[in-house]
């Protein structure tokens, strides 16, 4: 089904006064305000043989028949690991101020517990001084998505050691890249590595058991603790956060059985991860609610895990819409959409105003320092670029409605330092492969030939400096 294209926000230029429109800056911006294009290492870089990288979890996992759609994997993506120098160009044409993007662990320390892979930590470096000869700030996420495998073999995330591993790994970086770094995020979504990689298994390494990703959350959270600490060390003036995937949860209906199931779902969306990291334990409702598959923690776990950041990053596509379902055994929940809500080629339901009360939500509720949207994007069917262009209207009008609702939480009081599109270029996009294109520039997979969209062209003349 088609979006429903609404009126489009008089604050920005829209997809119908695309590229006619001149550059503009919402006012309700700060003039400091970050614009970015956002990407992760295993969906661009490619080169999984290249100078002593390791395998991850999802090598293993998208060379596991029937767990990628067409069988595709991040083997080649868009080459990145070869062309990031044409890369690094797109982006001052692009003209964002910052690029964040992911180190791959396997790269730096390939069997993921002893020595640190030299070659690897020097093609970051050289990224790292590339971005910033051109300007460019770099965001660098320690962990998204790609574990070594030989980690997941010992035990992967639901075992304590793999925050050790973690902690190693994060040292590692730290003293090559900390002072040149200053801005950085522990993890990606933790709920996807340990919910769709233990639980639902549509992600690596594809386990269902509610036991393991539970205990996978929890590691995840000490790892991320350990983290914050040792990159304090390592950049003491840096700006350290995490990036969640926060829901904005509704009841499909006022039926109490759909408010208490609304809850559930708000408990394990976000006060699992936020609650801990803000200080207040894990969430009692949902400790009862776990209790068959989840032992509390030691008060010593805690406090690691609460370690003061300095951002909360949030990456948001979708509503999170929610009726009660006694067959669900775990939650007693299930998301549900109208066949009349727009949708993007994901089937993810377009609503900005959403993103509007999630960052309002999380203000109000955690003392998140400051908010960064570290992701926000689309995914849908454009046509293949003809003559240096892909026109992508759809994409567009998806980022300046929710752009515009980034600005309208600005005006709500809500301290947003940052908004990165997702994504630079088009990727792997993990169990979907290819086959959904979520870049503002156009990669042709056969070719590697990169054309900035349309969106591309919007995004820059929104952003450009006036
Ligand atoms: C997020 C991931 C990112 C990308 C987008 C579409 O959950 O962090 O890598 O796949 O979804």
């Amino acid at each position: 089904m088609r979006p429903r294209m609404g009126a489009v926000p008089i604050s920005l230029p829209g997809a119908a006064t695309l590229l006619q429109a001149s550059p503009a800056s919402p006012s309700s911006f700060p003039s400091n305000f970050v614009w970015g294009a956002a990407a992760a290492a295993y969906q661009i870089e490619g080169a999984v043989h290249e100078d002593g990288r390791g395998t991850s979890i999802w090598d293993t996992f998208s060379h596991t028949p029937g767990k990628v759609l067409n069988g595709d994997s991040g083997d080649v993506a868009c080459d990145h690991y070869h062309r990031w120098r044409e890369d690094l160009a797109l982006m001052r044409e692009l003209g964002v101020g910052a690029y964040r993007f992911s180190i791959a662990w396997p790269r730096i320390i390939p069997d993921g517990r002893t020595e640190a892979n030299a070659a690897g930590l020097d093609w970051y470096e050289r990224l790292v001084d590339g971005l910033l000869e051109n300007g460019i700030q770099p965001w660098a996420t320690l962990y998204h998505w790609d574990l070594p495998q030989p980690l997941e073999d010992a035990g992967g995330w639901p075992s304590a050691d793999t925050a050790d591993a973690f902690a190693h790994y994060a040292e590692a970086v730290g003293r090559r890249l900390g002072d040149r770094v200053h801005n950085w995020i522990t993890l990606n979504e933790p709920w996807c590595s340990a919910f769709l990689g233990y639980q639902i298994g549509v992600h690596a390494p594809g386990k269902r058991d509610p036991r393991l990703a539970l205990a996978a959350t929890h590691t995840l959270l000490l790892a991320h603790g350990r983290a914050v600490e040792i990159l304090r060390s390592t950049s003491p003036s840096a700006r350290v956060g995490i990036v969640l995937n926060p829901a904005h949860v509704e009841p499909a209906t006022t039926d109490e059985a759909d408010v208490a199931a609304a809850r559930r779902a708000d408990g394990y969306h976000n006060r699992w991860f936020l609650e801990p990291l803000y200080g207040r334990g894990y969430p009692a409702d949902m400790l009862d609610h776990f209790a068959p598959h989840f032992a509390p923690p030691p008060d010593a776990d805690l406090r690691v895990i609460a370690a003061p950041t300095d951002f909360l990053g949030v990456n948001y596509y979708r509503p999170t819409i929610v009726r009660a379902d006694p067959t669900d055994a775990f939650l007693g929940a299930r998301s549900v959409q109208s066949p009349d809500d727009p949708v993007t080629q994901m089937d993810w339901v377009v609503r900005p105003s959403s993103l509007r009360q999630l960052l309002v939500r999380l203000h109000r509720d955690y003392s998140v320092g400051s908010l960064a949207v570290t992701e926000n994007g689309a995914a849908y069917a454009d046509p293949p670029a003809v003559d240096g262009h892909v026109h992508d209207p759809e994409r567009t009008h998806y980022l300046a409605e929710h752009i515009d609702a980034v600005g309208q939480a600005i005006g709500d009081g809500v301290p947003v330092m940052a908004y990165f599109v997702w994504s630079l270029l088009d990727n792997f996009e993990w169990a979907q492969g290819y086959s959904n294109r979520f870049g503002v520039v156009h990669v042709d997979f056969a070719t590697q030939q990169r054309t900035l969209k349309d969106s591309g062209r919007w995004y820059r003349s929104l952003i450009a400096p006036s």
